[in-house]
């Protein structure tokens, strides 16, 4: 079923027993943008992720406050703009990129990073090839190296032609997640998290890890465009309280 960005944010928040209204209040302050159909509400060129499961991402990120984010497929870096952005507002949270052609961190195969990275992930955003065999390999390892109450998150689940390639992936790796279609988008998200571990703590947020310092032009732009909102936000404000 296909859903508004604010009735989502309130399926996730009830599926994921998180804050629905501070989820809601963080997309609404995202206004990066995303892959639109429609020219005028277009940022980023086809191949990215949509505006309103950029925004879905960012307010789990600022909602989850993970301190290690691993994403897969990374092209256009839209999703890794929504993600850096909520990391600049969290003040911490280091995101490594993984793309087997395009620009990122690590230049190789998804399945084939995890399979050799020793480091442990809180937040996984998969949106790499979708088909069959490396969904499954990607959810079968990630979750091998995800801190409790780690999520991971794979683009496209609902696709109308490779959603149930990503949809039969994670589900031969053993897991059911939720799956999520929000308006416009065609693709969905879909979402699991693992169980919280009550010995270890998972909200790491005590020691800071600065964001990273060199930033994609994508992000740069991102960051710019956050700021000028944030700028007329204080400005309303200022005028309001001078009146
Ligand atoms: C749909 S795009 C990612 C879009 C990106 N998330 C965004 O919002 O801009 C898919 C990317 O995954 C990469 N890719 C495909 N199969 C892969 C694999 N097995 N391992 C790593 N990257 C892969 C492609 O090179 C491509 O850049």
């Amino acid at each position: 079923m296909t859903m508004n960005l604010h009735e989502t944010l309130w399926k996730i928040a009830t599926d994921f027993n998180l804050d629905a209204d501070e989820l809601i209040r963080y997309a609404d302050a995202d206004e990066i943008g995303g892959y639109h159909t429609n020219p005028h509400f277009k940022k980023f060129e086809c191949g990215a992720i949509w505006g309103v499961e950029g925004q879905i991402i960012y307010a789990l990120v600022c909602a989850l406050q993970p301190e290690n984010i691993l994403e897969l497929g990374t092209l256009r870096g839209c999703s890794y703009a929504h993600m850096e952005a909520a990391t600049i507002v969290n003040e911490g949270g280091v995101i490594t990129t993984v793309d087997n052609a395009h620009n990122a961190d690590f230049n190789m195969d998804a399945a084939e990073y995890l399979r050799t990275s020793d480091d442990t992930w809180d937040f996984v955003f998969e949106d790499t090839g979708h088909g069959v065999e490396i969904t499954r390999d990607i959810w079968a390892l990630a979750v091998q190296r995800l801190n409790p109450g780690g999520v991971i998150i794979s683009h496209d689940a609902m696709h109308p032609t490779v959603g149930i390639e990503v949809r039969t992936g994670i589900e031969r790796a053993g897991f059911s997640p939720k799956y999520y279609l929000t308006a416009p988008s065609d693709c969905g998200l879909a979402i699991w998290r693992k169980p919280l571990d009550t010995t270890v703590s998972t909200r790491k947020s005590v020691t800071k890890t600065p964001p990273r310092k060199t930033k994609s032009p994508a992000t740069q732009l991102a960051a710019k465009r956050q700021a000028a909102v944030v700028k007329v936000a204080v400005d309303r404000i200022s005028n309001k309280e001078g009146n």
